[in-house]
C-alpha cells in the first residue's frame, strides 16, 4: 500500500524545485508515518539547490518539519498514532560506540546523509522509481516516513510552525550556544550572519545571559531583526570588523559563532575573539572548501576553533526542552518566522533568501 503526497522535489542541476505527487509507502518496521504539519525552509536546503552539496537524486527536499503520527510500522514503542512529533535530520543508529557514549551526535550507524532508512531503502517513488528524502525527512511532502528514533514527541501545544524550526535552525542554534560553546551568563559573544540559524543563536545567546551580543549581517533588515531578538551591538562587516568588536568588548569576543557557511567569514573568525576564547564554526560551506588558519597565532593566543554539526543535538533530550522553554515564554521561537507560506510558494521562498530576504519562511500544510 502507498499513499500520493504533493511534494517539492529537486533534481540534480536545477535551482529550483518541482512540484508534483510522490507516492509514499506505508511504515515499515521501526519507521512512522507522519503527516506534515509545517516545514522551515532553511540555508541548508539552499545548499543542495544551488549545487553545493551532492545527494541522491531526485530528493524531496525538506529537512526542518513537525507533523502528526499517521501510522506506525511493527516494533515501534517511542510514539504512538495521533502523538506531534518534530522530525531530526540526523537520527540515530541507537547501536554504535557513538550512540552508547551519549554522544548520538556523531553517531556512525546512521543513514540520514545518504537518504536512506536504516535499512537501506527509501519509502518514496515517482512513477515506479526511487525518490529520497533528504536527509531521511522529506519535510516539504504532505506525508513522510521516517525512523522511530528520528521522531520525537511533543506536547500538543506547541504549534507546527513552531515545532518545525525547533527541528533544525532553533536546535543547531541553541546546542552551539549551549551544548558546543558553554556561553557563560555575562561573556560576550560575536554572531557573523543572522538568518534563521544566526537569529536562533542569538536567542540563545540572550537565554543564557550572554552580554554584549554582537550581531554582523550584510542585511540591515537581518540586523534589524538581530536588534529585536536580543542583540546589544549591530555592525555590517568592514575591514575593521575585528577591531570594532575588540572596542565593544575590551579586547575581542569571548565566543564568536559563524552562521552563513562562507570561507572567508570562517577565516576571520578568529580574529574576533579574544586569548582563550572560543570560535564556533556553524554555517556550513560548499564542499571542498578548505580554510586557511594561522596557526601559529592560534596556538599563541590559546584560542579554540571548533566545528558544531546540528548543535551536537540529542534530539530525544533537546527538541522536548527547547519545546518546553518556547511554552515557557523563555525561547520566542514563533518570532522567527517572517512568512507562512503554501507548499506552492516554495521557490519563492528560496528566491527571496539568496536575496538575503525574510528571517525565516516556513511551509504550512
Ligand atoms: N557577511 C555577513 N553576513 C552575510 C554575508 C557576509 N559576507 N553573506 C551573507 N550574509 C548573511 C545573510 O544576509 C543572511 O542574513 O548571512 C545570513 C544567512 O542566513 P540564511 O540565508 O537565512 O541561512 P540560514 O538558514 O540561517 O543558514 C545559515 O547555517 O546550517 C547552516 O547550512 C546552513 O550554511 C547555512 C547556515
Ligand atoms: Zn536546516
Amino acid at each position: 500500500m502507498s499513499r500520493p503526497s504533493r511534494a517539492a522535489i529537486h533534481r540534480i542541476g536545477s535551482r529550483s524545485l518541482e512540484l508534483t505527487t510522490v507516492e509514499v509507502a506505508d511504515p515499515g518496521p521501526g519507521t512512522v508515518l507522519v503527516r506534515m504539519g509545517a516545514s522551515g525552509v532553511c540555508g541548508s536546503d539552499r545548499h543542495v539547490l544551488d549545487g553545493d552539496w551532492t545527494l541522491p537524486s531526485p530528493t524531496v527536499m525538506g529537512h526542518e518539519g513537525a507533523g502528526t503520527v499517521e501510522a506506525i510500522g511493527d516494533g515501534v514503542i517511542d510514539v504512538q498514532v495521533g502523538d506531534h512529533v518534530i522530525l531530526s535530520w540526523f537520527y540515530p543508529c541507537r547501536r554504535c560506540t557513538a550512540c552508547l557514549s551519549g554522544k548520538s551526535y556523531v553517531c556512525t550507524g546512521s543513514r540520514s546523509e545518504e537518504c536512506l532508512l536504516p535499512d537501506g531503502s527509501t519509502p518514496l517513488t515517482l512513477g515506479g522509481d526511487p525518490v529520497f528524502p533528504y536527509l531521511t525527512v522529506g519535510s516539504m511532502s504532505e506525508y513522510a516516513v521516517v525512523p522511530e528514533a528520528g521522531a520525537i514527541r511533543i506536547p500538543k501545544e506547541v504549534p507546527f510552525d513552531v515545532a518545525s524550526l525547533i527541528g533544525c535552525s532553533v536546535a543547531t542554534g541553541f546546542g552551539a550556544v549551549v551544548n558546543d560553546a558553554g556561553v557563560e551568563a555575562g561573556t560576550s559573544a560575536v554572531v557573523v550572519g543572522t538568518g534563521g540559524v544566526g537569529l536562533s543563536i542569538i536567542l540563545a545567546l540572550r537565554l543564557v545571559g550572554a552580554h554584549p551580543i554582537i550581531a554582523v549581517d550584510l542585511s540591515e533588515d537581518k540586523l534589524a531583526a538581530a536588534k529585536d531578538f536580543g542583540a546589544t551591538h549591530m555592525l555590517v562587516p568592514s575591514a575593521n570588523l575585528a577591531e570594532e568588536v575588540r572596542d565593544l568588548t575590551g579586547g575581542g569576543a569571548a565566543y564568536a559563532f559563524e552562521a552563513i557557511g562562507r570561507v572567508q567569514t570562517i577565516e576571520s573568525l578568529p580574529s574576533l575573539i579574544a586569548a582563550g576564547g572560543k570560535a564556533v564554526i556553524v554555517g556550513l560551506p560548499p564542499e571542498d572548501s578548505p580554510v586557511s588558519i594561522d596557526a601559529l597565532a592560534l596556538a599563541e593566543s590559546g584560542k579554540s576553533l571548533i566545528g558544531s554539526n546540528y548543535g551536537s543535538t540529542v534530539p530525544g533530550r533537546d527538541f522536548p526542552r527547547l519545546a518546553e522553554l518556547y511554552l515557557a515564554g523563555r525561547l520566542p521561537v514563533d518570532r522567527l518566522i517572517s512568512d507562512r507560506i503554501g507548499l506552492d510558494e516554495v521557490n519563492e521562498a528560496f528566491d527571496a533568501m539568496r536575496r538575503g530576504e525574510r528571517a525565516r519562511s516556513v511551509i504550512v500544510f
